[in-house]
């Protein structure tokens, strides 16, 4: 299978004023992530509030770039390319944000917008392009008569549609979605991840979906990735991550996650205290205040990703506490 997407070790820190008198201080939002994707193939990304998520989209979406690290985008090197190349590489990767409101004009029509991304990019006929958006509007379950419509006249399921059915509009190889249902009504957000999950089907795109909520992304993906403060803390096949954790803060999301497995309710292992701060990571691993296993070793020593039980994981107890 092609790999469509090859992160190595990305990186991606702000500078942030500390206040009038202070050193200038820095965020690591992004302390070194990597992960490959192939075509057809969905890389859930959860974690807490603030742990990197929505920068590491920012960097696969080549919004920004990141501070380190290399980034692959269909096996081109984005750090190598030029203007004319990026914005190709531009066209192959595709967002969908949590609020589709803010990223729809309010003041243009539904089948105008949708078929901007066909005007800029190809040499197709008026005629043409219209044909094409009507085919894509009816693939994600809008009608005919939503062509001549303005965003709020939707609601935000129908919003969502539109939001998925620009990003495909121009047959992307990967499409990043931040918490793309988190928005919507629980009844809505299972028809919108069998609409993603059924446009995948079909075009063989490749997914990263970001989601604080561990239940919506069990239905969607092929394999997780778990983030803490910047970090990738436990990597692999969904199933394997879901039916055993390793990492101890997978293992406290998924305890807390109550629709999941509900028949074997594990015991609840509450997550003590605050996420703390990127702009001041605790030392050794940054779970270790926090962590019910931590050790003297862990306050120090910053553990890598390694692999064991056929997925990556970064603890150093991780054999001791699973036995
Ligand atoms: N442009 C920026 N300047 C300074 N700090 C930033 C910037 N963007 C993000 N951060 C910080 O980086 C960290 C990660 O933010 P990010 O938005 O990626 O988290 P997230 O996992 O998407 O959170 P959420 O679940 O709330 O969306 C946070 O501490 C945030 O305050
Ligand atoms: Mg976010």
């Amino acid at each position: 299978m092609a790999k469509v997407l090859q992160a190595r070790d990305l990186t991606r820190y702000y500078d942030v004023a500390q206040g009038m008198f202070k050193p200038k201080a820095q965020v690591k939002a992004l302390a070194g992530v990597s992960f490959e994707l192939e075509a057809g193939r969905t890389l859930a990304v959860v974690g807490e509030s603030g742990c990197g998520k929505s920068t590491l989209a920012r960097q696969l979406t080549l919004i920004e770039q990141p501070t380190s690290g290399s980034l692959l985008l269909d096996g081109q090197d984005a750090a190598q390319a030029g203007s004319a190349e990026l914005k190709a590489m531009r066209r192959k990767v595709q967002m969908v944000f949590q609020n589709p409101y803010g990223s729809l004009n309010p003041r243009q029509k539904i089948g105008d917008q949708l078929s901007e991304p066909l005007l800029i990019n190809t040499d197709l006929s008026a005629k043409a392009r219209e044909e094409k958006v009507r085919a894509m509007m009816t693939r994600v379950g809008l009608r005919p008569e939503h062509y001549f419509r303005y965003p709020h006249m939707f609601s935000g399921g129908q919003r969502q549609r539109i939001a998925i059915a620009r990003a495909m509009m121009l047959n992307p190889k990967i499409v990043v979605a931040d918490e793309p249902t988190s928005a919507l009504d629980v009844s809505i957000q299972a028809q919108v991840l069998n609409l993603f999950m059924d446009l995948q089907e079909e075009f063989n795109t490749a997914y990263v979906f970001i989601s604080h909520n561990l239940a919506v992304v069990e239905h969607v993906a092929n394999d997780l990735m778990v983030m803490y403060l910047g970090r990738a803390v436990e990597v692999g096949d969904k199933s394997r991550v879901y039916g055993r954790p390793l990492h101890p803060y997978t293992q406290a999301l998924l305890s807390a996650t109550p629709s999941i497995h509900p028949e074997d309710r594990r015991i609840k292992i509450k997550i003590e205290g605050e996420l703390p701060s990127p702009l001041n990571p605790p030392s050794g691993c940054a779970f270790h205040k926090r962590c019910p296993h931590a050790a003297e070793r862990c306050k120090v020593e910053v553990p890598q990703l390694r692999e064991l039980d056929a997925r990556m994981v970064a603890c150093h107890r991780a054999e001791e506490i699973n036995g």
